[in-house]
């Protein structure tokens, strides 16, 4: 049965995680360094680098110990690594330290696509699931509605046009004074919130399948301008729900033009409380399956990565130790 060895550092997390063969994560270890960044409001790139400096040795020597295996000649198959879509300076931390454990273990290393990582983490916690599935993937950089039209065959069918999901959800916080990340904060407060209290706009209504928040945004920063008596509670209900109705619709849509057996989320989005429960009803209004993946697994992980890798070192090989980090890597150019 192959091991891989999976690092993930593209953002604010270091990661690493061991995964079998069949998909089954071994250990899997997330140190992230998010406090360091809460005063500035969002993610700081230097500060996030150096974090990784400090943290990439003890988090990969946990993982190896917690799977049992030798820290120092563990008896894996290979290594993958997320070289992009990320921040450059992180991203070339984790790519630098799989490339030497690589050529000091001699065993071959891959470099594995973020989102196509975010896209295997669902099969991780349901091994048995079956295709082809739609999955909406929503983080704090990203926003995509994908294909998946069997394992590592992806089509992304429409991906933001300006914010992702959650820079939204950051922003609005922001302006709204609540703590960063963004989305937890707001999602609690939707909860005593009346959704239809702001009248805001609901985005790209169009029949594609891309999406927009900047515009709504814009539409609550006036709103509340305007209106400054109007309740934070109701704010947050107001803005939650317009999210989560453009995602709904887009995803309804999506399986509207394509017949697939399950609908998943993925991404620190995907964390929603009323997104979940609007892909949970649509998923049994089209008679599919939903893959809704544990906090552990929509955030960033490094056992999703080694999932990737198991699949990418399968089907195109090895990558050469010549490879560098691609910040702007697409999904849609991965092949
Ligand atoms: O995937 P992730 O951990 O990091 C990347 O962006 O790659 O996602 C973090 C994003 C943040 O923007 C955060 O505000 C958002 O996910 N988020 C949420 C919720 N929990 C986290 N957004 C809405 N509702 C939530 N419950
Ligand atoms: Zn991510």
């Amino acid at each position: 049965m192959p091991l891989v060895l999976g690092i993930e550092t593209s953002c604010d997390e270091t990661a690493a995680a061991v995964v079998d063969g069949d998909f089954h994560v071994i250990s899997s270890v997330v140190e992230s360094s998010i406090d360091q960044h809460r005063a500035f409001g969002g993610v700081v790139p230097e500060l996030a680098g150096r974090a990784h400096v400090t943290t990439i040795g003890p988090v990969i020597r946990r993982t190896l110990k917690e799977a049992g295996l030798d820290q120092h000649y563990p008896s894996i198959d290979g290594i993958a690594v997320t070289s992009g879509p990320g921040l450059i300076g992180s991203l070339l931390v984790g790519l630098s330290a799989a490339k030497a454990l690589a050529l000091a273990w001699d065993v071959p290393f891959v470099a594995v696509n973020h989102l196509e990582g975010h896209l295997f983490a669902p099969l991780l916690e349901q091994p048995d699931l079956e295709w082809p599935i739609l999955t909406l993937l929503v983080s704090g950089g990203h926003s995509l509605i994908v294909l998946q039209r069997s394992l590592g065959q992806h089509e992304v069918l429409g991906e933001t046009i300006d914010d992702a999901a959650g820079e939204a959800y950051d922003k609005i916080a922001r302006w709204l004074g609540l703590g960063y990340p963004g989305g937890p904060e707001i999602d609690r407060l939707a909860q005593t919130g009346t959704a239809g209290a702001l009248k805001l706009p609901v985005s790209m209504t169009g029949s594609d399948l891309d999406l927009s928040f900047s515009g709504l945004k814009t539409a609550v920063v006036r709103a509340t301008q305007k209106h400054t008596e109007v309740d934070l509670a109701d704010v947050a209900a107001s803005f939650q729900a317009a999210v989560c109705e453009q995602l709904l619709r887009k995803l309804r849509a999506a399986m509207q033009a394509h017949e697939v057996k399950g609908v998943a989320l993925a991404g620190g989005v995907a964390a929603n409380s009323l997104l979940r429960s609007g892909v949970t009803q649509l998923a049994s209004e089209f008679a599919v399956v939903s893959h809704l993946p544990t906090m552990a697994m929509c955030t960033d992980n490094a056992a999703m990565i080694a999932a990737a890798g198991l699949y990418r070192l399968a089907s195109s090989g090895p990558s050469g130790l010549d490879l560098s980090a691609n910040p702007n890597w697409q999904l849609a150019d991965v092949s």
